[in-house]
């Protein structure tokens, strides 16, 4: 079976075994560090879930700003916290399709479910900042592809921090998960987007996604065949 964690036990970070930032070890060239966190030194993150570490990178946004972009982990869910309450009702409605209130974004038991992400079913990758002045990481955008019931087929959904949006994080997280979507050998992935929601299918169209009739009309669908690749 596909799974989006291919893992090299070489790759295993330790539980707590994050540099200062909160971010996974990785280097000044964009690469993970491997081995710096052997097996024997203590308890290992993988001994419940394989962190992917191949899709941790920076990146700079159009301002120029430095960002992390890295699959979620469990621990992120004080950030995630913050981070949808920097959500407008705007963002927040074009995201999940009706207004969904801050205390029932951020319960926890919801939010464990999204930040314990089951790698082999779902990828979630986060952008996160950190300000000079707090050191403070952030994360200000959040990408999700999820795997629909068939193996080969996905959900893509992005969400952006307002005060973020038009920095091109919307474009890398999309990118990047298509990326993914390539690795696991999907065959395509399915967006579904609300017919208001012209940034969002902007997107798509610039990666080549193609409008398909939906049954609900409330939703446009857009999709990318991997197939033909
Ligand atoms: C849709 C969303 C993910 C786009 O992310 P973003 O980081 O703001 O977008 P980017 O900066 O990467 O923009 C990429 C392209 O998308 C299009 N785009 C983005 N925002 C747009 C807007 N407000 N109006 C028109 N086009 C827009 C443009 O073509 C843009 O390229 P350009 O800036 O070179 O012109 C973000 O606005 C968001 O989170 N919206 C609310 C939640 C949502 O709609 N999620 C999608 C559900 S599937």
């Amino acid at each position: 079976m596909s799974s989006f964690a291919p893992f090299d036990a070489r790759l295993r970070f330790k539980e707590c075994g994050l540099s200062q930032s909160g971010a996974p070890g990785i280097s000044n060239d964009n690469k993970p560090e491997v081995g710096s966190n052997d097996l024997n030194e203590g308890p290992s993150m993988s001994i419940f879930r394989p962190y992917p570490v191949q899709y941790v990178s920076r990146w700079k946004t159009k301002q120029g700003e430095e960002i992390l972009v890295r699959p979620i982990r469990p621990e992120d869910e004080p950030m995630m916290v913050k981070f949808h309450a920097t959500l407008s009702d705007q963002t927040v409605y074009l995201r999940y399709f009706h207004m969904e209130k801050l205390s029932t974004r951020v319960a926890h038991e919801r939010l464990v479910q999204k930040c314990f992400v089951e790698y082999d079913r779902e990828m979630a990758l986060v952008a996160e900042r950190t300000p000079p002045d707090t050191g403070q990481p952030e994360i200000i955008a959040v990408g999700r592809l999820t795997k629909s019931k068939s193996d080969d087929e996905a959900e893509l959904a992005v969400l952006v921090s307002d005060r973020y949006q038009r920095h091109g994080l919307g474009a890398e997280l999309v990118r990047r998960l298509i990326q993914v979507g390539r690795d696991q050998k999907l065959r395509e992935i399915v967006a579904n987007i609300l017919p208001e929601n012209y940034a969002m299918r902007a997107l798509a169209d610039r990666f080549g996604f193609k409008m398909r009739a939906s049954d609900d009309p409330t939703i446009v669908v857009a999709v990318l065949n991997l197939s033909g690749e």
